[in-house]
């Protein structure tokens, strides 16, 4: 099986070929990974970076967009997680996935910014600054990436001081998770990474 909650068929029929379990894993998560690059199509002043840029902050961060994206699939209260098939599997289910520590940081993860109760606005931008802080290592023209990350960041605080003007550390406690998905991601990397290696 192909234990991440991107695949719509965590546990399909026995006898099928690592192509044809990639094949199946592909169709399910690509439609996200579309919607993506959408959504950053639609982040202004996105495409004003260099076409060389935009790429390698999509790479960078997509998985990052998706997982605040899809943080929703974690059920912390019931310990739960949903794949993208819509099948619910049990804490205990999972770690007879084979699922493990990077699994239990997503649900810390998760919790932490279902707690800041965030408006569809509010992690829209949100969502926007994820891609925009994305790893810069190779940025042609950093400086513009700089700048649309702090317009991001003025347009969030401004948004959140006027939502919610008696808790000032509603926007610190958001930026933190910056940091928290950055380690997600590499965590994930390496998943992605021994999975391929070891089928
Ligand atoms: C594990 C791929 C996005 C959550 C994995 C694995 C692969 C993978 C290959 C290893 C599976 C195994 O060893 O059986 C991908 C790809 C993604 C993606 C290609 C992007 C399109 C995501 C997102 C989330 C996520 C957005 C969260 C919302 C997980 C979890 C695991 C996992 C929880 C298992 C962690 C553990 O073993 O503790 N993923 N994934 N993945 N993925 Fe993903």
């Amino acid at each position: 099986h192909l234990a991440c909650p991107m695949n719509a068929l965590p546990r399909g029929g026995p006898l099928r070929s690592v192509q044809e379990v990639w094949e199946e894993f592909s169709l399910s998560f690509t439609p996200a990974v579309r919607e993506v690059v959408e959504f950053a199509r639609h982040i202004p002043g996105f495409q004003n970076l260099t076409q060389q840029d935009q790429v390698t902050l999509l790479k960078a961060g997509t998985f990052e967009v998706l997982m605040v994206r899809f943080a929703t699939l974690f059920d912390v209260r019931e310990r739960s997680l949903r794949f993208l098939s819509g099948a619910t599997y049990s804490l205990p289910e999972l770690q007879a996935m084979g699922m493990g520590e990077l699994l239990s940081s997503m649900f810390d993860f998760s919790e932490k910014l279902a707690s800041l109760n965030l408006s569809q606005e509010e992690l829209g931008i949100f969502t926007a600054l994820v891609l925009v802080s994305a790893d810069r290592s190779g940025m042609e023209n950093a400086s513009l990436v700089e700048q649309l990350q702090e317009t991001l960041i003025r347009a969030l605080r401004s948004l959140i001081l006027k939502n919610s003007p008696n808790d000032t550390s509603r926007f610190t406690k958001l930026l933190l998770r910056l940091p928290d998905l950055r380690t997600l991601n590499s965590m994930h990397s390496e998943k992605l990474l021994s999975f391929r290696v070891d089928t």
